[in-house]
């Protein structure tokens, strides 16, 4: 969310997001799948315009500029908030939001009930449950400020569930080539924690202190040097996709 007289968060950390988070084509399939067929979806915090379906009308809502100036491949997006939709009731077929929800602070509820609202059919949200993508070697043993912050800020995706009031919750695997370089999809790729471009488009990275994002890399690059990752991580290295809290919840 943005205070009165700040600009919004991802005006900050959203420089170069486009280059780094291009949508996966099997997360893509799952979420259009879970749109169903209807003519036109609202996409809420639509950030670069990933994963919006190309075969029907979308209206994307996204509040910072820096990153609806990074929608080359997709229609503009209106300036708007979750919490307060720019759109009439059943206005749209579905609604969707991919990895936005732990970014509107105190109005989570308030843009799911906003989703809800507005969308006749399917609301379909993507979200990581925090007790889940919490024990991922990097946040469990490198970096527990994380699951401290993801704690905050990702509701449980039951409770999501439960403010829809009738939703089913899937599990979306990640791929060890997904094409989105989530933090989530670390999980396959210790060397991306030494680079900086990748992890500034993370806000799990982005929303760390500059000490803490400093200890993290030269601990995950001297045990990268030394062996330890792959002597206690290594079995990691046969796997093709892994559930690392990923979900999928699809309110009817
Ligand atoms: C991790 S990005 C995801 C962007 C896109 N959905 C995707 O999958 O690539 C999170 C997005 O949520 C947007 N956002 C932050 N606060 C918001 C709010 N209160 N309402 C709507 N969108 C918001 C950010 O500006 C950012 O574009």
């Amino acid at each position: 969310m943005t205070e009165p007289g700040k600009a919004p968060r991802y005006d900050r950390i959203g420089v170069g997001y486009a280059q780094h988070r291009r949508a996966d084509p099997r997360i893509a399939q799952q979420i259009h799948s879970a749109l169903g067929a209807g003519a036109s979806v609202a996409n809420v915090g639509a950030g670069s315009g990933s994963y919006e379906p190309t075969d029907r009308t979308v209206i994307s809502i996204e509040p910072s500029a820096v990153m609806a100036a990074q929608r080359a491949r997709s229609a503009p997006a209106v300036r708007g908030f979750a919490h307060a939709l720019p759109l009439h009731d059943d206005g749209v077929d579905a609604a969707m939001s991919v990895l936005s929800l732990h970014h509107w602070d105190d109005h989570t509820k308030d843009g799911v009930l906003e989703m809800r609202r507005v969308a006749s059919g399917p609301v379909v949200i993507v979200t990581f449950d925090a007790a889940i993508s919490g024990q991922m070697w990097l946040v469990a043993d490198y970096m527990p400020e994380l699951r401290e912050l993801d704690d905050q800020i990702f509701p449980r995706p039951e409770l999501i569930a439960e403010w829809l009031g009738s939703a089913r919750i899937d599990v979306i695997p990640v791929a060890r080539d997904c094409e989105d370089k989530m933090l989530g999809a670390f999980w396959a790729h210790p060397e991306w924690v030494l680079d900086p471009e990748i992890r500034q488009v993370t806000s799990g990275f982005a929303r760390q202190s500059a000490e803490t994002v400093a200890r993290v890399e030269q601990a995950v690059r001297a045990d990268l040097a030394s062996g330890a990752w792959d002597a206690r991580y290594g079995e990691l290295r046969a796997l093709q996709q892994l559930d690392v809290g990923l979900r999928l919840i699809v309110g009817n």
